[in-house]
Formats: structure tokens, C-alpha cells, sequence
């Protein structure tokens, strides 16, 4: 950590600069068939409750033949299943943890209770089951999980623990959208993985932001195709890496419609060549192809809204192939896209009775590095707020809130472009930028348990660049340790 700080100091110096990697990714042969998570097996109690287990164990899996990599994951050697339950239902999951170190489960974007969030005061000791239990009340989303014990996040992840938990709802299901699942329906899980020529996975090299891997692998898979079948395919982008950031687009450049952001569906799609994703955010998209062509998902040279010299540090003059989709001499017609999705119901700023400020600078936000044993902010459930976010350095993070989804009023003092028009519950953060969020704080209020607010990027939030907010009762009086009694 303090050799963290230093260098974070001498991050103004040209020497720095010049000494920053900056990584050209050819591209790769797309050699291997694109892995689908599986789904996961469920049963139901019968009170109605949906019942997921899960356990996270180590694992080995070979990326590269002749070469075998130490990885963990949920119910297998590498990543876990995909979750799915719908809106309304009741689900529990029993994780057991079959890991020789204490882990957590956080259900990122997950609106539910505190003390089932899965953040780092949740944890689950070696052969110890933990077994969250709430109500899916939000709507229809692409949501991921993953370990948060604090300090260990980066190291969990990397090493393969994720997975996808998908939420179903009438509004989304009502669509003429493509939803088989793993045929026009595909998880795209996306990872710069660092492994090293003898197959193991080496993260110590982390530079500023991280660690950044050389090559991808998706859903486990490297250099990885798809068969389709149909005219159009529905792709779930994730960006699970703990440092990098994506720009999501074509080969040929072609047009596609992002129809969701990370809480659920946007009111209506977005046509766009490019979806940026930073750590920890989703997007939906939906593409079209014609019998028998092949086309690569890339990700190249996210706007990063940093000075071009610093592009090394995050990728952002990288180019990576992603995923190379190839069409069936023949294809089943797919629906037109519907010009519109859902309504999104939209938080007015004249709502918010609070505004707070957070300013991510070294590894703090506003100036504290996290301390379970703090609590940062206050929060009345019922309320509205305005959460004014900047990134006051000059390297990339982002900004990710438990709990809750919330609206970007602006970006800069600007509206934000299309695709930052529905849910989130992570947010790109450029540098010296301004981000004006709404958040409407509903149930759940818990008077001892918090939820963390963070930089997504994993490697500064396990060194300390996140913070944690309680949900209270109106009225209620907070006198813990650190608590303020009245919103900054
Ligand atoms: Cu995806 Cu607090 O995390
Ligand atoms: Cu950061």
C-alpha cells in the first residue's frame, strides 16, 4: 500500500509516463469454441423460495494446450453458473465456501437487504455456509456476483471467481427480444486475465490501476467463437476484469442496438457502433448478421477522456479481439428490435432532499481510506439524493454504489449520451469529470449493517478507495463510531 501511494505520487512525472506499457494486441485465431456458463440448477421449498447453491473451491483449467493454470470458481474450476429467478420470487442461496481462505458473495447490483449484500461484513469461513435469503423486486437485468472480502477482492476475481445472475420480469419477457439462453442469448464474459507462458496467473505487476492481462479470455475461453443460427443475437457484455476498460464494437464497424445498461432495459435502444464498459458494468446489445459471414467483437481505444499519454495504463490504445461470431449458411429470422423497451421511470432532480459530494483521489474518497468499523454517510430510506461523484486524478477509476440503481442526471454538467439514459450501478469516472447521480434509497433500512460505495477498479478498491453508508428510519438517530447525525 504505502509503495502504492508513492507511486502514486510520482504519477505526474514524464519518466512515469514514458515507462507506462503500452499493450498492441494482434489479433487472435479464433480457435475455440465460446464456453456458456451453465445454468444453474435451482429447487423450490415450499413456501415458494428458490433455492441456488453455491460453492466456491479451487480449481486448475487449461487455457493454453500444454499448460495448466491454478484457478477457483463456483461449482467448478474456473467462474461459476448462471442464476436465474424472476421478479417476485423468493431465492435463497447456500454458499458453502470450499475454499482454504474466508471469501464473500456480493450480489452486484442486487437491490436487497444489507446483512444479505455479501460485502466484506458478510464473511464465509472455510467449510462454512452462508444462506442470504430476499425478494427479487427490481427489474429484468443482467446482475454478476462475486467474492468482497476486503483486501481480497482483486486476487478472488482474478483467479475466476464470478458469475452472472440474471433477473427476469412480465415488461421484459413481453418483448419480441432473442432470449435462449447460450443460442441467441449469450453471456459474454469479458477478462484480461494476467497468465503468465507457464499458465499461471501472476496479478503483482499492477502498475496504477492494476493489473493488466495481454490477451482475453471470455467466459473462460480464449481466441473464442460462436456458432448463430439466427438473424440477430443478444449479447451480454460483462466487463469482470479488475482493471481494464472496454470499447465494445465491430470489425466492420457495423451498427448494433444496446438495449440495456446495468440495472435492466433502457426505454428504448440505443443504435451505436461502440459500448464502453469499465470494470463491474453490463450492457446488453443486440446485433445482426446474414447467412454464412463471420464478424470479431473488438474492443478498441476506449475514450477515456485522458490525456493521450496515459492511454498505456488502462488499454486505452490497446486493441483486443473479443469474440468472433460466425453465421450458419442458413438462419432462423430473429425479430426486429422494438423501437421501444420498457419505461424508465425518471428520477427528477428537484426530488433529492440531499446532496453529498465524494471525490476519489490516491486510494480515498474524500480523503478516507475505508475502515469497516466507519461509517462515512447516513442515509434516510424513502429519500431521494444527488450524489456528486469527480475523479480527481488523472488516471482512470469508476464508481460503483450497492443497493441501489441509480440515474445519471449529468455527465460534466451535460446530459448524458444515450447510453448512460437508464440504470446503472457502476459509472465510468474520466478524469476531473463531474458525475451528477440520482438515487432513491427504497426499504431495507438496517440500523447496524452497511453498504460500500467503491472504485470498481478491484486493486484500489481492496487498498482502501471505498467507503460505507448506512439506510435508517426517518427520524433515526445514528451515534455509532464515525456517523455523522446530519448529511454532509
Ligand atoms: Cu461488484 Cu462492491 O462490487
Ligand atoms: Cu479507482
Amino acid at each position: 500500500l504505502i509503495a502504492g501511494c508513492a507511486a502514486l505520487a510520482v504519477f505526474g512525472s514524464a519518466g512515469v509516463f514514458a515507462a507506462a506499457k503500452v499493450n498492441t494486441i494482434g489479433s487472435v485465431s479464433f480457435a475455440n469454441a465460446l464456453a456458456v456458463p451453465p445454468l444453474a440448477p435451482s429447487r423450490l421449498e415450499s413456501d415458494g423460495t428458490r433455492v441456488f447453491e453455491l460453492e466456491p473451491q479451487e480449481g486448475s483449467t487449461s487455457f493454453r494446450p500444454g499448460t495448466t493454470t491454478t484457478t477457483r470458481g463456483y461449482n467448478g474450476n474456473h467462474l461459476g453458473p448462471t442464476l436465474v429467478a424472476a421478479r417476485g420470487e423468493k431465492v435463497r442461496v447456500d454458499v458453502t465456501n470450499r475454499l482454504d481462505d474466508r471469501t464473500t458473495v456480493h450480489w452486484h447490483g442486487m437491490h436487497l437487504p444489507p446483512a444479505m449484500d455479501g460485502g466484506p461484513h458478510q464473511p464465509i469461513e472455510p467449510d462454512a455456509t452462508w444462506s442470504p435469503e430476499w425478494v427479487i423486486d427490481q427489474p429484468a437485468a443482467t446482475l454478476w456476483y462475486h467474492p468482497h472480502p476486503h483486501g481480497e477482492t482483486d486476487n478472488q476475481v482474478t483467479a475466476g471467481l464470478a458469475g452472472l445472475f440474471y433477473l427476469r420480469d412480465d415488461a421484459e419477457a413481453a418483448l419480441a427480444l432473442p432470449r435462449t439462453y447460450g443460442v441467441d442469448d449469450v453471456p459474454v464474459i469479458v477478462q484480461d486475465t494476467p497468465i503468465d507462458d507457464d499458465g499461471e496467473i501472476r496479478n503483482e505487476d499492477r502498475g496504477f490501476v492494476g493489473a493488466l492481462g495481454r490477451d482475453l479470455i471470455v467466459n473462460g475461453t480464449p481466441g473464442p467463437y460462436l456458432d448463430v443460427e439466427t438473424t440477430s443475437v443478444r449479447l451480454r457484455l460483462l466487463n469482470a476484469s479488475t482493471a481494464r476498460t472496454y470499447n465494445f464494437g465491430f470489425d466492420d464497424r457495423r451498427d448494433f442496438a444496446q438495449i440495456g445498461s446495468d440495472g435492466g432495459l433502457l426505454a428504448e435502444p440505443n443504435r451505436t457502433s461502440a459500448v464502453r464498459l469499465s470494470p463491474g458494468e453490463r450492457a446488453e446489445i443486440v446485433v445482426d448478421i446474414v447467412p454464412g459471414e463471420r464478424v470479431a467483437l473488438r474492443s478498441t481505444e476506449p475514450d477515456l477522456g485522458m490525456l493521450p499519454v496515459l492511454a498505456g495504463q488502462n488499454g486505452g490504445a490497446d486493441r483486443f479481439d473479443v469474440l468472433e461470431l460466425r453465421a450458419a449458411a442458413t438462419l432462423r429470422p430473429s425479430a426486429a428490435v422494438p423501437d421501444a423497451l420498457v419505461p424508465v421511470d425518471r428520477i427528477q432532480a428537484s426530488d433529492a432532499v440531499t446532496t453529498r459530494t465524494f471525490r476519489l483521489d490516491g486510494f480515498t474518497i474524500n480523503g478516507q481510506s475505508m475502515d469497516m468499523d466507519r461509517i462515512d454517510e447516513v442515509v434516510t430510506v424513502g429519500s431521494t439524493e444527488e450524489w456528486v461523484v469527480t475523479n480527481g486524478m488523472t488516471m482512470p477509476h469508476n464508481f460503483h454504489v450497492h443497493d441501489v440503481q441509480f440515474q445519471v442526471a449529468s455527465v460534466d454538467g451535460k446530459e448524458p449520451g444515450p447510453e448512460l439514459a437508464g440504470w446503472k450501478d457502476t459509472i465510468y469516472l474520466a478524469p476531473q469529470v463531474e458525475y451528477r447521480l440520482l438515487l432513491r434509497f427504497e426499504d431495507y433500512a438496517d440500523s447496524d449493517v452497511p453498504y460500500m460505495y467503491h472504485c470498481h477498479l478491484l486493486w484500489h478498491e481492496d487498498n482502501g478507495m471505498m467507503g460505507q453508508f448506512l439506510v435508517v428510519e426517518p427520524g433515526e438517530q445514528r451515534d455509532l463510531p464515525g456517523a455523522p447525525t446530519s448529511p454532509k
